[in-house]
């Protein structure tokens, strides 16, 4: 799409966000997938559209329409979006939002199971690719500035912090889904996480932490100058 946001702190950047939940597939009818209203991450994108950066959203199912400016992909399962990502490539931040589901059935059923065939399907799984894994990791075209997020139930930050170090992204934005009202809702309740420091943001509407969110990346991109 055209760029409709002209100038602003992000001019000339592309940012790519990753947003929803995946969706893979057991047979033609059913599947497996994990809760996300892609809330924030379209927040996120939007916001980023609005400070002047190209956006790539790659997005799994969800029902919300597009942001303002932001050019959207949408696709089903984790290899799906991996491989979209990749496409995307380069770009100077990566925004990784996305609740991908962290496993697959390993062999999709090519017809419809039917109840009345030996009873429920023993089915094996196998691990997806983790996407933010992978493009932290992906030397020369790693976009300078790759921050993951983090939806935990406990031990929020520590868990969080251990995140950091596994992906290998710069920061991790973590929240606390048990929060009333996060999970689905409209507000969010986050810590940023970097190497150094863990800041505690005070709980705000999704799309104000997501204008944060832009203003920091903005920050942190025209202060390393390149
Ligand atoms: N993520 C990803 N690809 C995956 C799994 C996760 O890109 N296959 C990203 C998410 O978008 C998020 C971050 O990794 O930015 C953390 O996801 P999370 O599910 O919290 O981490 P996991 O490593 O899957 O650990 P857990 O066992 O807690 O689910
Ligand atoms: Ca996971």
């Amino acid at each position: 799409a055209a760029q409709f946001f002209k100038g602003g702190p992000l001019a000339g950047k592309h940012a790519l966000v990753t947003a929803g939940p995946t969706f893979e597939p057991i047979d033609p009818v059913r599947g497996i997938t994990n809760r996300s209203s892609g809330r924030q991450g379209y927040a996120i994108a939007g916001a980023l559209a609005k400070l002047g950066a190209r956006v790539t959203l790659v997005s799994g199912p969800v029902a919300l329409p597009t942001p303002i400016g932001v050019d959207r992909i949408d696709v089903e399962t984790a290899r799906d979006m991996l491989a979209a990502c990749q496409a995307a490539l380069p770009a100077d931040v990566g925004v990784f939002v996305a609740a991908v589901a962290d496993w697959r059935i390993d062999e999709v059923f090519g017809t419809k199971l039917k109840k009345d065939k030996g009873g429920p399907p023993a089915l094996t799984f196998v691990e997806n690719p983790d996407i933010l894994a992978t493009l932290s990791a992906s030397g020369p075209r790693r976009p300078k500035l790759v921050i993951g997020f983090a939806a935990e139930t406990n031990d929020v930050e520590a868990h969080a912090r251990a995140k950091l170090a596994r992906k290998g992204c710069d920061w991790i934005i973590a929240n606390d889904v048990t929060e009333p009202g996060v999970m689905g809702g409209d507000e969010n309740a986050v810590l940023l996480i970097s190497k150094d420091r863990t800041e505690r943001w005070t709980r705000a509407a999704k799309d104000s932490v997501a204008r944060d969110l832009a203003q920091r990346i903005a920050q942190d991109l025209t202060a390393s100058l390149s």
